[in-house]
């Protein structure tokens, strides 16, 4: 059986939808069990002793999100993205299960020029980088042979708030808006990334998939402002926005912001299409689906 922390997050909620479609036998918990708790964690497992409801999976969506409140707020961010992840490798270990734990492209200083690897250095610029790398590296200390760690970036979806969402509100709303032009990376449909997760699943049950780092997002590079353009002109196309705003590109340094983000993010996916033997769609035509499909 697979456990979903964090199920009722942004990702998570579509991991749970993707999990229902597959048949997967599954459990999910949101606050309720709390990832900073060790005894919290270990008392929901003990009602799944049951040889037939064992679990053998765990899929942490659960995070500390807010990038910029994480500068003032490190205690928290720390208990929720470093220790919330060690403390579930630490479970996993106890009852011989597998992780899934996803992470971040702000592991990296965005100083690169070509996509990222999974083997090169972290280097985050904040706080929320920084306890995310700290937990994948728990993680990854403590059950190496029986961990993934998921990084994606720029992730939107359907339920919580997300950068489509805030550009389309934006763009009813107003008659003109800047949008950051030098920050590089790709826009990643929680859709696919749920996706991938329960292709993961499915295949290391008959194959053996490398544990590790993989890079997951959709394929592609774009900037913000162009990112915002596209959501523009699809949101026009399927009657999602109605005004006439205006989008005029802005540079990182006319927007500020409490936390550094990296320049470049652009993850490469080679690693995952390989092991997986998987293609990943192009980041345009995601969006496409996903702004047509906006109730
Ligand atoms: N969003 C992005 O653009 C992005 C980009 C790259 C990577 N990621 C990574 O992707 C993953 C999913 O992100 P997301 O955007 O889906 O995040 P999200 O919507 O903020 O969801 C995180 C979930 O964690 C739950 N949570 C908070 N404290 C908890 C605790 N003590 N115990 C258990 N659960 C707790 C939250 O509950 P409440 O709903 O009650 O607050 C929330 O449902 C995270 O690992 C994130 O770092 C996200």
């Amino acid at each position: 059986m697979i456990w979903l922390i964090g199920c009722k997050g942004m990702l998570g909620t579509e991991v749970s939808k993707q999990f229902d479609k597959n048949n997967f036998d599954w459990v999910g918990t949101a606050r309720e069990v709390d990832i900073t708790d060790y005894q919290s964690l270990k008392s929901f497992v003990s009602k799944y002793d049951d040889a037939n409801k064992k679990i053998n999976w765990i899929v942490n969506c659960a995070a500390y999100t807010a990038v910029d409140k994480a500068e003032e707020d490190i205690e928290l961010a720390t208990k929720l993205n470093t220790l919330g992840p060690k403390n579930i490798s630490t479970l996993c270990k106890e009852l011989g299960a597998k992780m899934i734990h996803i992470s971040t492209d702000y592991v990296f200083d965005g100083t690169a020029t070509s996509p990222y690897t999974e083997d090169m250095n972290y280097k985050p610029l904040g706080v929320y980088g920084e306890t995310k790398a700290d937990g994948e590296k728990a993680v990854l200390e403590t059950i190496p042979e029986a961990s993934y760690i998921l990084r994606t970036a720029w992730l939107y979806g359907h339920y919580g708030k997300n950068f489509v969402f805030t550009m389309i509100n934006l763009m009813n709303t107003k008659d003109k808006i800047s949008v950051v032009n030098d920050q590089f990376g790709t826009p990643t449909n929680a859709e696919n990334l749920a996706n991938v997760i329960c292709t993961l699943i499915t295949k290391s049950e008959t194959s053996e998939i490398p544990t590790g780092i993989y890079h997951c997002t959709d394929l592609g590079q774009t900037s913000w402002f162009e990112f915002a353009k596209e959501i523009h002109l699809l949101g026009v196309k399927y009657g999602k926005i109605t005004g006439n705003c205006v989008v005029n590109p802005c540079t990182t340094e006319e927007y500020p912001v409490k936390a550094k983000r990296p320049a470049y993010s652009v993850l490469s996916k080679d690693k995952l299409m390989k092991n997986l033997n998987i293609t990943l769609p192009e980041w345009k035509q995601n969006l496409e689906e996903f702004i047509k499909n906006i109730q």
